[in-house]
């Protein structure tokens, strides 16, 4: 295990053919075959369908062939070492690679069967349905209550103050900030703490009632404590939302997922309900990650 060990730590740096000519040497099951992932990638009810999808950064394919289904409601985890393409993957399903001038993306991508690449798609619609929520939490410079409002002002979801109002305060609510920022609403948000400032940009992600949040390593700023209640909010948005969870955390993707997603080197290579690929992955290198032998 030590030489696997060792070969896959030191991969990524090394070129494609060299890669591959290593891989030749190993045992079937910790060879990546491009296009094919492990487990179980379809859902029956899907929300997504990605098939054949590829991601490049000007010549460099940092997505290869992944197809995948996401499930309508379900919490799915993508785990991985750095750099094997989770975010960028992430990226695609709302279009935010777009504004990435070297970026382009191939393949098919559908929402609900409508073609998320349509150029003919509105793109400000396509991400109030699906919703983000980064790394750093980024509270806009602004009031607790602005930064809310401020999507279903864009959108025109409340033609009252008293809509409004309900909108701001349903959707505090439901990030579980309301009883902590309800006497001060009109606070700056940058004042909160790291983990109030979190929940607030899922307040302000939730608030013009999207389909799906997608959040890229969402608790990787925050302490323990934020970090359960952040986990906590997941589990009661994952009745109402699909979402879709980065994690660099093997026991965070334990806790609040249904399925989870093994990223390695832009594949995909396994894909199964989270139970198993903690407890019995089918790929070598899912077992290599999750038993902490690199990553
Ligand atoms: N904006 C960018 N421009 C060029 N290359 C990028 C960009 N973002 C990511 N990459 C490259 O794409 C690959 C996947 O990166 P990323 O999706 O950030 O991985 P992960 O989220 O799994 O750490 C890496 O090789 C990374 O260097
Ligand atoms: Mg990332």
């Amino acid at each position: 295990m030590n030489t696997l060990n060792s070969t896959i730590t030191s991969e990524a740096n090394l070129p494609e053919e060299t890669r591959a000519q290593k891989y030749d040497d190993k045992p079937a099951e910790t060879v990546i075959e491009e296009g094919r992932t492990v487990g179980k990638p379809l859902a029956s009810d899907p929300k997504f369908k990605l098939r054949n999808v590829e991601v490049f950064y000007g010549e460099a394919r940092a997505i290869k062939n992944i197809s995948l289904d996401i499930g309508r409601n379900e919490v799915i985890a993508f785990i991985g070492p750095s750099g094997c393409g989770k975010s960028t993957f992430l990226r695609c399903l709302n279009r935010m690679n777009d504004s990435i001038d070297i970026c382009r993306v191939k393949g098919s991508l559908q929402l609900d069967d409508q073609d998320i690449y349509d150029p003919k798609r509105d793109v400000v619609e396509l991400r109030a349905r699906v919703g983000m929520v980064f790394q750093k939490p980024n509270p806009f410079p602004k009031s607790i209550y602005d930064n809310v409002a401020y999507g279903p002002r864009i959108h025109g979801l409340a033609n009252r103050k008293s809509d409004l109002d309900d909108i701001v305060e349903s959707s505090l609510r439901k990030a579980g900030l309301w009883d902590e920022v309800k006497d001060r609403l009109d606070a700056s948000a940058t004042g909160m703490s790291g983990g109030q400032q979190q929940r607030l940009c899922i307040a302000r992600a939730i608030a013009v009632s999207p389909e799906v949040v997608l959040m890229d390593e969402p608790c990787s700023a925050l302490d323990p404590i934020a970090t359960a209640k952040v986990e906590e909010l997941i589990a009661e948005l994952s009745a109402s939302y699909t979402i879709v969870i980065v994690t660099h955390s093997m026991q965070q993707a334990a806790r609040v997922s249904n399925r989870t997603a093994y990223f390695h080197l832009g594949h995909l290579v396994e894909v199964n309900d989270t139970t198993k690929v903690f407890t019995s992955p089918e790929h070598e290198l899912t077992e290599s990650y999750i038993t902490g032998r690199f990553g």
